[in-house]
C-alpha cells in the first residue's frame, strides 16, 4: 500500500548505547503524532537490532535492516541470513544501497537473489538504485535508473511487489550535501512510476511507495516531499540525530 515513509539508514554509525538513546529520542518524538498513513523506519547496524527491535514493540517506529546474504544459511562468514533477521522481530530489509554496490561490489545479479530470499522470508524490502555523477552529466541517466529497476525487480510476480519499497537516490547526491532539486526528483519519481505502470500496470504503479535519498535534511524536506510522486525519504546523515530527523518526519 502507497505509505508516505521516513526512514533512517545509519549507516555504520552508532554503538549499541548510542542507537538505545537515539531509538528512545525518537519514540518520545514521534509518539501519537504520527498521521495513519505515515510510517517511520530506523535502520541501525546489525549489533542493535534486536535490543532496538525490542524497544519499539508497540510504538508507530519501525525497524529495518541494512543488509541481508541470499543464502538461508551457510558457510558465509561475517553475513546474516533472513531468517535471523525475522527470528529477532525484522519485517524489512534495505537492499541495493549504493554503497553496497560501490563498497561490496553488489551487482543486479546478485540483487536479484537478496530479493528473492527476502520475499520468500516474508522481509519488505527497501529497494535503493540511482544514477552517479557521470550518467547524470551524460545524460543516460534514465536509462541506467530503468536497467536497475529492471533487472532486480522486473521479474517479481504483481503479488510480490506488495513488499517492495522503492529509494531512488542519485549517487551524486549522497553523503555529499548537494541534494537534488525537487524538480529533479519528481522528474525521476515520476518516469519510475511510468515504467513501473508500463510493466505492471497503473493501479499497481499507483500503489507503490518512492522514496528519495541523498543529503535530505530538516531544511529542504519539505519541498521535495510537496512532489506528487515523491512519497517520503530515506535518510543517512541527517538520521543520526533525534532533532532533525523528527524534523524531517514532520515535514511529510
Ligand atoms: P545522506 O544518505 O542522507 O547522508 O545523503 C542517504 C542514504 O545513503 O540513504
Amino acid at each position: 500500500m502507497r505509505s508516505k515513509i521516513v526512514a533512517g539508514n545509519w549507516k555504520m554509525n552508532k554503538n549499541l548505547s548510542e542507537s538505545i538513546a537515539l531509538t528512545r529520542e525518537i519514540i518520545t518524538n514521534v509518539a501519537g503524532k504520527l498521521a495513519a498513513d505515515v510510517r517511520v523506519i530506523i535502520a541501525p547496524t546489525f549489533v542493535s537490532l534486536s535490543d532496538v527491535s525490542k524497544i519499539v514493540k508497540d510504538t508507530n517506529v519501525e525497524v529495518a535492516a541494512q543488509n541481508m546474504h541470499f543464502a538461508e544459511n551457510g558457510a558465509f562468514t561475517g553475513e546474516i541470513s533472513a531468517n535471523m533477521l525475522q527470528d529477532i522481530g525484522i519485517s524489512t530489509v534495505i537492499l541495493g544501497h549504493s554503497e553496497r554496490r560501490a563498497y561490496f561490489g553488489e551487482t543486479d545479479e546478485l540483487l536479484v537473489k537478496k530479493v528473492n530470499t527476502a520475499l520468500k522470508n516474508q522481509l519488505e524490502i527497501i529497494f535503493c538504485f540511482g544514477e552517479e555523477l557521470a550518467d547524470r552529466k551524460s545524460e543516460n541517466y534514465f536509462t541506467i535508473v530503468e536497467n536497475q529497476l529492471k533487472n532486480a525487480l522486473f521479474h517479481l510476480s504483481e503479488k510480490e511487489w506488495n513488499g517492495i519499497i522503492l529509494a531512488y537516490e542519485p549517487v551524486w547526491a549522497i553523503g555529499t550535501g548537494e541534494t537534488a532539486s525537487p524538480e529533479q526528483a519528481q522528474e525521476m519519481h515520476a518516469f519510475i512510476r511510468k515504467i513501473v505502470a508500463e510493466k505492471y500496470g497503473d493501479n499497481l504503479a499507483n500503489s507503490i511507495s518512492i522514496l528519495y535519498g541523498g543529503s535530505v535534511k530538516p531544511t529542504n524536506a519539505q519541498e521535495i516531499f510537496s512532489k506528487p510522486d515523491v512519497d517520503g525519504g530515506l535518510i543517512g546523515g541527517a538520521a543520526l540525530k533525534a532533532e532533525d530527523f523528527t524534523a524531517i518526519i514532520k515535514a511529510i
